[in-house]
Order: structure tokens, then sequence, then C-alpha cells
């Protein structure tokens, strides 16, 4: 019952932190709020967690997004969706939404694009003053924009906020205005970022440049800027990466079975319940470690778990058995004796 109940706790303390197993998770994305017409808008449809392939679609205001007048839809890579409008306008405004769908379950995330100077608001009276406002605002802006013309602008861009060690994570750094060529660089907490082990950095176009990073651990954390810069001069922005600190192991009680008669095999699972991955599990016998041998074998059935067999108990089986796990942020033990019937 105990064990049931144990196993339950693991079960959701695995799906609660994961999603449900294998269903997909998209990175949230936003557009500008610095669009006025003209300017390039685009975003990345990125999964965070779940098993490729995924099928991508997108739509606006509840409609499927067809490729149209300088709006384009491209598959990036197996993880990631990106839609471009070159030049928005009026008809721009509206919710965008991506769909990741893949055997297991969908997950679905919109963003609003409002182009500054077209707040659609409904309003007969208001729309006339905003865009009286916005003529003027315009004409101002183009005064002031023919001293900086042509410097790039790059759009806002975030990270997941419930990032756990093990999901991948992408975002897009994307200019918004400028003129190309553009170059492109990362880097985190004032250090240039270099292509190493789980991360990756790719041009997908002349305007964007996409960051991944496979699997975030906590060395991932930090704050990610990128600038892009032409002959004119660049513009930089940032997000903060955080993955979810879950801390220290904790592992779970585990007895063996109370009546083993010499010969019977005897087995316990040794199972986290809570901390990070990845974790290190340790078999000890009487505070000795215990090695592979003579029917007694011990192996991790998953990230969380690790099982002892002896295969056939005899007297030399009895002792108190401890199960040791450790990660980066410490360690936790558990420990049951065994004691075969009628041998003391
Ligand atoms: C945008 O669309 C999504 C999905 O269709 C919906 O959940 C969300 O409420 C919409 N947002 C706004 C502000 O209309
Ligand atoms: C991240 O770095 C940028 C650029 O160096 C800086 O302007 C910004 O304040 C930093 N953000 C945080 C939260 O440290
Ligand atoms: C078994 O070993 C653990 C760890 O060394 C210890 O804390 C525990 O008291 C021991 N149990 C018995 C019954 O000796």
């Amino acid at each position: 019952m105990a064990l049931l109940w144990n196993s339950a706790v693991l079960f959701l303390y695995i799906v609660k932190t994961l999603g449900e197993s294998g269903v997909p998770k998209i990175n949230p994305f936003h557009f500008s709020g610095e669009l006025d017409v003209g300017m390039r808008a685009s975003v990345q449809c990125a999964v965070i967690y779940g098993d490729p392939p995924f099928e991508f679609s997108w739509s606006k205001d509840g409609h499927k997004l067809m490729d149209a007048r300088g709006v384009s839809v491209r598959t990036f890579d197996d993880f990631t969706s990106t839609l471009v409008i070159s030049k928005v306008d009026a008809d721009s405004n509206g919710n965008y939404s991506c769909k990741a769908a893949n055997s297991k379950g969908f997950d679905e995330k919109a963003a609003l694009l409002l182009v500054k100077a077209f707040f659609n608001n409904g309003n007969c009276i208001l729309k006339m003053a905003f865009l009286t406002i916005n003529l003027v605002l315009i004409l101002v802006s183009a005064k002031f924009s023919l001293a900086d013309e042509g410097i790039p602008k790059i759009g806002p861009f975030y990270f997941h906020g419930d990032l756990v060690v093990g999901m991948r994570t992408s975002v897009l750094c994307a200019v918004i205005f400028g003129d190309p060529p553009f170059e492109f660089s990362w880097s985190k907490d004032g250090h240039k970022l270099s292509e190493a082990r789980s991360i990756s950095v790719k041009n997908i176009d002349d305007f964007t440049s996409n960051l991944a990073i496979s699997k975030v651990d906590a060395d991932s954390n930090g704050n990610y800027t990128c600038r892009a810069s032409n002959s004119k001069g660049f513009d930089e922005k940032s997000a903060l990466l955080s993955v979810k600190e879950l801390g220290a192991p904790k592992v779970n009680p585990f007895n063996f079975f109370g009546e083993l008669d010499v010969g019977m095999r005897a087995s316990v699972h040794c199972a986290v319940i809570y901390g990070d991955i990845p974790f290190e599990f340790m078999w000890l016998k009487d505070g000795q470690p215990l090695a592979d041998s003579r029917g007694i074998s011990f192996r991790k059935t998953d990230e969380y778990t690790s099982n002892l067999v002896i295969s056939k108990v005899d007297a030399d089986s009895n002792g108190n058995y401890t199960c040791r796990v450790t990660n980066l942020k410490g360690s936790d033990e558990r420990s049951a004796v065994l004691s075969v019937k009628g041998i003391s």
C-alpha cells in the first residue's frame, strides 16, 4: 500500500515536472511592442518538451494562417516553426496562435500583434482620434528616425518560466527594423557565448538568429544578450534564463519483504521522490559499498530509480542495506534490514 502510494507520488511528481509524458510544451512568444507600419515582425514557436515529430499549425484570430502577402511560415528544425511578416500594416493586427501536435497531444500558445499606428479599437471616434494622434506621432517619429535611419531594432525574446533540467529551449533574436546585412552575436552575462555542448546558434535568415540549448541545466542560468549590428549601428536585447531549482534528492523509504526463506528472491526499489536529475545511486551493506556479485545485482531503471536484486537469499545476505543518492545539490539515503527466516 505504502509502495503504491509512493509510486503514485513519484509518478505525479514526474508528470508535474515534465508535463504529461511526451505531450508537447511550447515556449511562449511575443511580438515586439514597438512595431510600426512597414517593420518586420517575426516570432518562433519552439517546443521545449515532448517527443518529435511535431506538426505545427498557425492561426490568426482563430482562422488558419495562409502563406500570403508577405506572411510566411517555415519549419526551422524538428522543434521550431517560425512566422515572418515582412512588412506589418493595419491588417496584420490580430491574435496569432501556434499549435504543436504529436501523437501524444498538443500545446498551443498565442500572442497579440498590435501595429503602433493602428490599434484597432472598434470605437469609431476613438479610432479617428487614434489615427490623428498616430499620424502626428508618425510624422514626429519619421523626423526622429531620419537621424537613426537604418539602425537595427530587435524585438524582445523570452525564455519559458518553467524550464526544468533536461528541457530544450530556444529563442529568436529578430530584427524588426533596419538595413541588412546584420551581424548577430550572442553573449551570456557579458561574455561572448561559445557554441558548446548543448548550445547552438544559427542564423535563420538575414534578419533572424536562433539560440537553442538542447538540454538546460543549472549552468544554463544567466542573462542572455543578442546584439545585431550593421554599418549604421546596433541594438541589443536580453532575457534571463532560470532553470527551476528542485534541490537535493529525497529518497523514498523501502523495506524487504518480511518473510524471506533461504533460496527466495529479494528485491527493493530505491526511488527518488524529489530533486534535480542527474542522480548517482550507490548501494551499501552494513556501511560498505556493495559490488555486483554472487547473485547480487543493482541497476538504474530510470532517472529516478535503482533496483537491488538478490537472486537467492542465504545466511550471508542478512544485513543492513542502504541506498545513497547524490546529485549536485546534496545527498539522501534510506536503509532497510534484510533478515532471512530462521537465520540470525
Ligand atoms: C488569442 O488566442 C488564444 C488561442 O486561440 C486564446 O486562448 C487567447 O485568449 C486569445 N487572446 C486574446 C487576447 O484574444
Ligand atoms: C542583462 O544584460 C543586459 C545587457 O548587458 C543588461 O542591460 C540588463 O540589465 C541585464 N539584465 C539583468 C536582469 O541583469
Ligand atoms: C542501517 O544503516 C543506516 C545507515 O548506516 C543506519 O542509520 C541505521 O540505523 C541502520 N539500521 C539498523 C537497524 O542497524
